[in-house]
């Protein structure tokens, strides 16, 4: 009888996990059973990374603590700016730029011979890894355009001070807000592609740096945190050229391409970090004043979901369709939105590590030999 192949892992459970579940059908999302809604609207990104990394939401004493030493922890090195500066000068992708700058900061690991199973040593490794990627994005972008780069506050928020090291400016209430939730709705979402090259890698015992790092690196593909960049590309195109965006959907599908934005492996139903997210581009473009993007996507949404029938059911917008205007209206590049979202799911890939150490079992499945039968060997002169 032969065995069942799951193409894709699709549907195949490998591990238990107490930390985020999706409801694909309801169209709902839980960390440590807190509704996504009520912590986009009422917690803060550190308050958050406490609940995921230590199980429960902080007091504000512990959130107090958690948050300082988190600020304490935002320096790099000169030796990571230097490589950030030649990798400018290469022209490499902030992706590329952040994938290199995690993994050269493990050279200033106080800690570096933890044991996997010290939980607390876990924890302040991946603290002092998450509060150093903002750094190291913000500074990049600053390089890339020949700046310098601005050195962390520690009395700003993770979301606030990141924004500030980016622009040199201290942002106004509603952009710190605004990052701030986009960071809540990406900091976890169960296996995930990235999360999960993340947990293979630690399960070998290797080190959280090297975890980290591969989870950027699985990250950074179109079909998983690539999409946002494409849905802010492909809303530039229709508002760049004179087609209508309802015809560019159209003759997309018709060619049968996919559109950027929707579609996931485990909603039926529209994202709900979608709809959180659609929500505050509405916000945000009565604001500015700008609303152009939100018309775009909103027209191309109820044509998607209406009229035009799409080649599969049970495709509805994901997080990216309205993560890139948000963005986009806060003055980010577009290519920096990719690795915001590994900026956000850093915290996460931690969680997810930590968690998995806690009972640590080496992942390693199997694939199904269908090459040649066993052959003699033939001498390289003979062939
Ligand atoms: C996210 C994604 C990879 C999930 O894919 P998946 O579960 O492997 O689904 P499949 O690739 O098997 O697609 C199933 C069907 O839906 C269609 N489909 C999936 N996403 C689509 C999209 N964005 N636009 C148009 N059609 C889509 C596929 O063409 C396929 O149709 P078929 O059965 O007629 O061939 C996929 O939806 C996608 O490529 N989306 C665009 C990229 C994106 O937004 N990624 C971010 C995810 S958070």
């Amino acid at each position: 009888m032969s065995e069942q192949l799951s193409k894709g892992l699709e549907g195949v459970l490998v591990a238990e996990s107490s930390l985020s579940d999706i409801d694909g059908d309801a169209g709902q999302l839980i960390y440590r059973g807190y509704d996504i809604e009520d912590l986009a609207r009422e917690a803060s990104y550190e308050e958050v990374l406490h609940l995921l990394w230590y199980g429960e939401l902080p007091t504000e004493q512990q959130l107090a603590e958690f948050s300082d030493s988190m600020a304490a922890d935002r320096a790099v090195s000169g030796g990571v700016l230097d490589t950030l500066a030649d990798l400018a000068e290469a022209d490499e992708t902030p992706m590329a730029a952040l994938r290199t700058g995690v993994s050269l900061l493990s050279a200033a690991e106080p800690e570096p011979d933890k044991d996997v199973e010290d939980a607390d040593a876990t924890r302040r490794e991946g603290r002092r890894i998450v509060a150093k990627i903002p750094t190291i994005l913000a500074a990049y972008d600053r390089l890339r355009r020949g700046e310098e780069p601005i050195e962390p506050r520690e009395d700003l928020s993770y979301a606030g001070n990141f924004l500030y090291m980016l622009t040199g400016e201290e942002p106004g209430g509603v952009a710190e807000e605004t990052f701030d939730m986009a960071l809540i709705l990406h900091a976890d979402h169960g296996l995930n592609a990235s999360t999960f090259t993340a947990m293979v890698i630690a399960s070998t015992q290797a080190d959280l740096y090297s975890a980290v790092t591969g989870g950027i690196g699985a990250l950074s593909g179109p079909l998983h945190g690539g999409a946002n960049q494409d849905v802010m590309e492909v809303l530039q195109e229709v508002d760049g050229s004179s087609k209508d965006p309802l015809q560019w959907v159209k003759d997309r599908i018709d060619a049968g391409g996919r559109i950027p934005g929707w579609g996931h492996r485990v909603y039926n139903v529209k994202d709900p970090r979608a709809k959180i997210l659609q929500s505050k581009l509405a916000d945000l473009s009565e604001e500015t004043g700008e609303s152009k993007w939100l018309d775009y996507t909103s027209t191309i949404e109820e044509y998607l979901t209406g009229e035009m029938e799409l080649p599969a059911k049970g495709i509805a917008p994901n997080v990216d369709y309205y993560s890139g205007s948000v963005y986009y209206n806060l003055g980010i590049p577009i290519d920096m939105y990719t690795p915001i979202f590994a900026m956000s799911r850093s915290g996460g890939w931690v969680a997810h590590v930590l968690e998995y150490w806690q009972d640590n079992r080496l992942i390693r499945p199997r694939g199904r030999y269908v090459g040649p039968k066993p052959r003699p060997f033939v001498p390289v002169d003979e062939r």
